[in-house]
């Protein structure tokens, strides 16, 4: 299976070429380099709409539409922008999760912006399953996982409650390989 991968550090960059991905360096809301990614690595089987921020931790009140628009653009605009460039390029059956969360469905109090992106991440998921229904495109619940994102969510207080993001990484690999076309259009927890 071909999976393609996008990711800000280089040293990222090579551990997903350890695990046989195609991976770049570059950031979502270049859409020029975005595009001129997919067009590169051509057919592929494969996408994980991963990259997000979690953005400021304000209630709604304190929240300026400057806050909004910096989330939304990496988190929807962004893999908007990465899903469209892999629609092009993606085989008959090819696979595409974008990365969601429980607060894509529920909201907390203190985390608006990224409720909201995450919300708008569900409905990118389904508007590319109905569109494509030769895909399969879902939004992907990964739970808890032992990341920077999540330290920053508990302000630095312990993770290892947490999926490792080892373990999570190999549950989605499987995912890719196993989950059935019907699910397409819906989110799948991991
Ligand atoms: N960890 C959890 O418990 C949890 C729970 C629910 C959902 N999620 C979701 O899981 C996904 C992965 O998050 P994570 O936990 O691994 O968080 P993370 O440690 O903060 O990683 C986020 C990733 O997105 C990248 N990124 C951010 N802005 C980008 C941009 N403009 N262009 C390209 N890459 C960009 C980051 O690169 P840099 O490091 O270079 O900034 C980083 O690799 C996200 O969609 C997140 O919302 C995580």
């Amino acid at each position: 299976m071909r999976v393609s991968a996008s990711v800000r550090s280089q040293s990222a960059r090579e551990q997903l070429v350890r695990l046989g991905c195609a991976a770049t360096v570059l950031d979502v809301r270049d859409a020029a380099a975005v595009e001129a990614w997919f067009e590169a690595i051509g057919p592929h089987d494969a996408l994980l709409n991963n990259a997000a921020v979690l953005g400021p931790r304000r209630s709604l009140l304190e929240t300026t539409p400057e806050d909004v628009r910096e989330v939304l653009h990496t988190n929807v605009v962004g893999a908007f922008t990465v899903a469209r460039a892999a629609l092009r390029h993606l085989v008959p059956g090819g696979r595409m999760f974008h990365v969601s969360s429980y607060l894509g469905r529920h909201a907390l109090p203190d985390y608006g912006a990224y409720c909201l992106s995450k919300f708008a991440l569900e409905g990118l998921a389904r508007v590319v399953a109905c569109e494509n229904p030769a895909l399969l495109s879902v939004a992907l619940d990964p739970g808890m996982v032992q990341t920077d994102m999540l330290r920053d969510a508990r302000l630095g207080g312990p993770i290892d409650d947490a999926t490792t993001a080892e373990a999570a990484a190999v549950r989605v690999l499987d995912l890719f390989a196993t989950l059935p076309l019907e699910t397409s259009g819906t989110t799948v927890s991991l």
